[in-house]
């Protein structure tokens, strides 16, 4: 096959980048953007606004995933599609790339395929998927919402902290949650899945290497420990005749921290959130909850973490964990891997193999079978879910211009899967 000349636009791609960075913009150069917020829904707006102006059919299911259709030559409603996509919403006070990135690539991708004329034997679907971040529950909800996999109950569900559930937001946007089913979709639907993203780690941009091909993602899993103590008068309670939760909560943190810095295989584990109650200047704290993530790539690995972790917290009185959330990790297609490979060594660009530490939609519909890849392209000194993540804007033209390709190969069969 005589490869389509397919440009990507670095123009359009920088212009995109900075309009969505706009929604929920807050100083030093955050967004606070949670999924379905008021700034999510004018960013999902915009897209919506990009994807027509592309030339998509553009639709949002049950469950508020945006989809935009490029129907092929012989299209019919029922044809597998090639989809790519990410997210909109971000991280409280997170970074103008991480999910954004996916958003305008995809559209660029879809705009310069388009330009060169090429029929497809697939339709391609750019997917702006809900919640991926988990700022309702337990994140990649659209995917999972797509693909059959929410756990029961989960959209009534909260993580507190004032958020509402999945349930309500839906409920607010003029959606039936009861109606969540009809979100649902085959993984027969889909002949491949692609997400481009950065990196969100060091590897790359250390390396000064434009383009990472993702081999994994990462499992993950979330406990919440609650520690008991005993609320007192923070004033006539003497020192000695305390239980303060959160003095015992401090050493389960540091002790975690401590040992899973000693552990000599890649793990991590991180407490972003506690809870102190009743939580007041002159009241002993009577019980505290922590927030626990552990990552690892190996299962065995994320297993012996785990019970290190549980043997810390039944060493302090009146502490229990239990378990919030558990996303095993995926090894991504080969065969897409080997197609992002070919595209980049057609037009000479540096790649790097390498695994997620971050969890991604892609980890959900490789989940369910579907082929799928990542294309990762560096973040400044890896900093990302803070204000200071930032990207260059020719690795972002590179990283498209690969994901472009790489459609294309896969649409083809081309060294594809
Ligand atoms: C998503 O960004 C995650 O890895 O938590
Ligand atoms: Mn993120
Ligand atoms: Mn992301």
């Amino acid at each position: 096959m005589n490869f389509p000349k397919i440009k990507v636009r670095e123009s359009r791609l920088e212009r995109d980048l900075i309009d969505l960075g706009k929604f929920g913009e807050v100083g030093g150069g955050g967004i606070m953007r949670l999924a379905l917020s008021p700034a999510d829904l004018t960013a999902r707006a915009w897209v919506k606004d990009r994807m027509r102006e592309a030339g998509l059919e553009v639709r949002e299911d049950g469950a508020a995933n945006i989809i935009g259709r490029l129907k092929s030559k012989s299209d019919s409603d029922h044809a597998p599609c090639i989809a790519f996509g990410s997210h909109s919403d971000a991280v409280p006070n997170g970074g103008k790339f991480d999910g954004a990135l996916g958003i305008c690539a995809g559209l660029e991708a879809v705009r310069a395929i388009r330009e060169s004329e090429v029929a497809l034997p697939f339709p391609l679907e750019l997917m702006i998927l809900t919640d991926e971040e988990g700022s309702h529950y337990a994140g990649t909800f659209g995917s999972r919402a797509m693909l059959d996999l929410l756990a029961e109950g989960e959209i009534c569900k909260s993580k507190g902290d004032k958020q509402p559930s999945l349930a309500e937001s839906l409920k607010r946007m003029g959606k039936d949650p009861e109606k969540i089913g009809e979100a649902i979709r085959s993984p027969s639907a889909f002949r491949a899945f692609l997400e481009i993203h950065i990196e969100q780690g060091p590897v790359l941009d250390s390396a000064g290497i434009p383009i990472g091909i993702v081999q994994g993602i990462v499992a993950i899993e979330r406990y919440t420990i609650r520690v008991q103590g005993q609320a007192g008068h923070a004033g006539t309670t003497p020192m000695r005749l305390r239980d303060d939760a959160l003095v015992k909560a401090s050493r389960i943190i540091m002790e975690i921290h401590e040992a899973l810095r000693n552990m000599e295989a890649e793990v991590v584990g991180t407490i972003g959130r506690v809870q102190v109650y009743p939580g007041a200047f002159n009241i002993i704290p009577g019980a505290v909850d922590l927030f626990l993530d552990l990552r690892a790539m190996e299962d065995s690995v994320l297993a012996f973490a785990r019970k290190r972790i549980q043997e810390i917290v039944a060493r302090q009185s009146k502490a229990k964990m239990d378990p919030f959330l558990a996303k095993a990790g995926v090894s991504l297609d080969p065969g897409i891997m080997k197609a992002i490979e070919i595209s980049c060594r057609e037009r000479g660009i540096l790649f790097h193999y390498l695994g997620s530490g971050a969890g991604h939609d892609a980890m959900t519909f490789q989940t369910r079978g579907i082929p799928t890849g990542m294309i990762f392209i560096p973040c400044k000194e890896g900093k990302s879910h803070c204000p200071e993540e930032a990207i260059r804007i020719g690795d972002a033209v590179m990283g498209t211009q690969i994901l472009a390709d790489s459609i294309v190969r896969i649409a083809f069969g081309q060294e594809g899967p």
